[in-house]
């Protein structure tokens, strides 16, 4: 198949290949998204060929106006409605029951269903001129989600329709997941939207155990997507936990050939490795931002081991260590003992 390459002049094309049952990737300001009609199960089937995607894992309906959740749901609670009011458009995803409307491929066959309203322009004028859209991220499956139409190219070329260029993506990390088809509000993902922004404006929400912790064998996964290998460059990623001297002097007494180090702007002088910088010290938003590219980046370098430190799990914190735990197979040196 043949990759078209779009631009922000071509919106009215990629809406007409979407309407006719094509797959086009599009920026949003969380990561790429490989779009396709929601409405339409042989569409939304070839995203899960196209991406290698296992067939239980269910996608993302995204939407352009708040209205449009109603067709899709079979409750919009109180709690969802005041989630949108105060995070949409924006990186949440708010997952309910879902109604008849929303095939099966969609929800992996599950009773709810996942849909957020992105911020991003083109995403926003992309799904009003055609519909809303069901989108994973759009990278080959277990491979660091997309940031730029350069990352998408490179894993999706000669596999999907079109590819609509809009520029790096702002925010870097996927949406966080909520579900409140439970009796508690559940957060199944952190992303764009912090732990303690959704707790501020509904009270309580409990952070599912996957979120931190590898599932035991043979546990339920409350989001499918969790019990995948995720985000994983070839090189073996090891994560050390300790202050900025403990790590320098850890990473520069255990060099061997292929060794980099994913660090802080403040160790790039200090560490006598090829570095990879994510961007201050505890500035998180900065550190999602870069993660994703950075991790690509270790197999272009074909680096074999690479230190990364382990972040506070607070804030966009959270997201980041829910990336690179899961990069690192979750195992952590810790500095600190
Ligand atoms: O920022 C994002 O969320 C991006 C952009 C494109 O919007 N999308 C994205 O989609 O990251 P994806 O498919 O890579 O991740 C969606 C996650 C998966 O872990 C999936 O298992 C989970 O959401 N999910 C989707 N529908 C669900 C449902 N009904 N119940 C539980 N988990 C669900
Ligand atoms: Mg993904």
């Amino acid at each position: 198949m043949e990759t078209k390459y779009l631009t922000v002049n071509d919106i009215d094309l990629a809406a007409a290949i979407l309407k006719h049952g094509g797959l086009v990737a599009m920026p949003t300001e969380t990561v790429y998204g490989l779009a396709a009609n929601a409405y339409n199960g042989v569409a939304v089937a070839k995203i899960f060929k196209a991406k290698g995607r296992p067939m239980d894992n269910p996608l993302i309906v995204h939407i352009s106006d708040i209205e449009q959740i109603r067709e899709m749901v079979s409750i919009f609670p109180e709690k969802a409605q005041i989630l949108a009011k105060h995070f949409w458009p924006g990186p949440l995803t708010i997952i309910l029951p879902k109604s008849k409307r929303i095939p099966d491929e969609v929800s992996a066959g599950l009773p709810t269903v996942a849909v957020r309203f992105p911020a991003h322009p083109i995403a926003q004028t992309l799904i009003s001129k055609s519909m809303p859209l069901a989108a994973p991220s759009a990278n080959l499956s277990g491979k660091p989600s997309p940031t730029t139409a350069a990352h998408v190219w490179d894993d999706m070329n000669g596999r999907i329709d079109a590819v609509l260029d809009g520029g790096a993506c702002k925010v870097g990390v996927e949406s966080t997941v909520i579900t409140l088809a439970t009796d508690t509000p559940r957060l199944l993902r952190p992303g764009g939207i912090t732990l303690e922004q959704l707790r501020a404006v509904i009270g309580e929400v409990v952070l599912d155990t996957a979120v931190l912790n590898p599932l035991k064998n043979g546990e339920a996964a409350a989001s499918p997507g969790m019990k995948y290998k995720h985000y994983a460059p070839k090189a073996k990623v090891i994560l050390l936990k300790g202050d900025e001297k403990a790590y320098c002097t850890y990473v520069n007494t255990h060099i061997e050939n292929g060794t980099a180090a994913l660090c802080y702007a403040e160790e790039q002088t200090i560490l006598n490795v090829p570095t990879i910088c994510l961007g201050a010290d505890q500035d998180y938003e900065q550190q999602a931002n870069n993660l994703f590219d950075a991790l690509r980046l270790c197999d272009k370098k074909n680096f074999q081991k690479v230190y990364a430190h382990c972040p506070e799990t607070t804030g966009m914190g959270l997201a980041v260590y829910n990336r690179i735990i899961r990069a690192a197979g979750f195992e952590v040196i810790d500095l600190e003992k």
